[in-house]
């Protein structure tokens, strides 16, 4: 049996035929196809982490009383592997999603898994489903494999305490922009029923009870023709947290950028780290600090803010357009969004594309 990265090789004997993978990554879409492997390792109280495996991509089978299917004790991760115009593929920053997921896992008690064998996963689900890596056709085109790794407690027991048995994955899927019209300003509800996160709640954490509180905030955004939902912090409703999957920035016209602080309610982004450290490149002036519904509600009507974006993994940047709360309808954009944001997004894209040097040594 081979291995790579420490990960035993189990390859499927039915693969996706080349001309339906072909199809389908020219036009992925987000998270709606699969590569045909996925890599595995187990943990136990007893035994420690197991050996790694890469095997066929497939449905799982879990005990009907597994603990993660009742207590929710789960997390996840979001990577891109990225194709370069010389073939190379290349993932940002994986090392953060590492130090993130291990953070997540000591908030949701959780094992945590050491970064060699995170990195080496997403290296050995990578190398064997490396043709499913889109080339993106353009500059234009920001086709990518989103890597998604994830834990679970898999224990067969229904008493609320950390599970003793645990399961780590990782699937990947080809995708495009995950907004369907592309690289266009949304439009943004603002919640005043719900909260996403509470002080010393999870909301720093990655994990799928954010994600599910944060639902039907996004439902009530869609009922009012919004694409995403933005929260305010849970003690005062006053200061701007995050959206339901992505961090905010505010481009005020002396130069400033400001993005909420990290205050332990907002999720620590790869992609806002990074934005941070492009803008401080370029001259602007990043700020991290609480910014107040009002200051973005007057700073955008006196014109002191010119842009406003959302960032992510999955999102890239992305321009807001409109902010639209049960009284208010505010324009942030002209439509075509704001030049600021648009030049991180290309200096982000150029890097993570290898069409620039990496001169922050973010690529692996
Ligand atoms: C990511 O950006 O990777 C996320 O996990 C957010 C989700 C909205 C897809």
């Amino acid at each position: 049996m081979s291995s790579s990265q420490g990960f035993e090789l189990r390859p499927t004997t039915t693969p996706t035929d080349a001309g339906q993978r072909d199809e389908i990554l020219s036009n992925p879409g987000f998270g709606r196809y699969f590569t045909d492997h996925m890599a595995h390792v187990r943990w136990t109280h007893a035994e420690g982490w197991n050996a790694g495996e890469v095997r066929p991509y497939g449905p799982l089978s879990l005990d009907p009383a597994a603990s993660v299917l009742h207590y929710a004790q789960e997390i996840f991760e979001g990577v891109k592997a990225y194709r370069h115009a010389d073939g190379s593929v290349w993932t940002f920053r994986p090392e953060k999603n590492a130090a993130r997921f291990q953070a997540s896992a000591r908030r949701l008690a959780l094992p945590e898994l050491d970064a060699e064998t995170f990195i080496g996963s997403l290296k050995a689900l990578v190398s064997q489903d490396v043709d499913w890596v889109p080339t993106p056709a353009s500059e234009a085109e920001e086709s990518s494999l989103y890597l998604r790794p994830f834990m679970i407690a898999s224990e067969k027991f229904l008493g609320v305490r950390p599970s003793k048995e645990v399961d780590y994955y990782v699937i990947a899927s080809p995708a495009a922009a995950y907004f369907k019209g592309g690289v266009k300003p949304v439009s943004i509800w603002l919640s005043s029923n719900y909260n996403r996160a509470a002080p010393g709640g999870t909301g720093f954490a990655k994990c799928g009870g954010n994600y599910a509180a944060s639902l039907a905030a996004q439902k009530e955004a869609e009922t009012h023709g919004c694409d995403q939902v933005a929260f305010l912090d849970a003690v005062e409703s006053k200061w701007v947290e995050e959206l339901g999957g992505m961090n905010l920035f505010f481009v005020f016209k002396d130069g400033r950028i400001v993005t909420p602080a990290l205050t332990g309610t907002i999720l620590e982004g790869v992609t806002r780290d990074s934005v941070l450290q492009l803008a401080a490149d370029a001259g602007l002036k990043p700020e991290e600090r609480g910014i107040s519904i009002e200051e973005w509600r007057e700073g955008v009507h006196s014109g002191e803010i010119t842009e406003v974006f959302a960032c992510g993994t999955a999102a890239v940047i992305t321009p807001i357009g409109e902010l639209v709360s049960d009284n208010d309808r505010l324009s942030c954009s002209d439509g075509s969004g704001g030049e600021v944001g648009k030049s991180i997004r290309k200096q982000l894209l150029d890097i993570q594309y290898g069409r620039v040097e990496d001169r922050h040594g973010w690529l692996t």
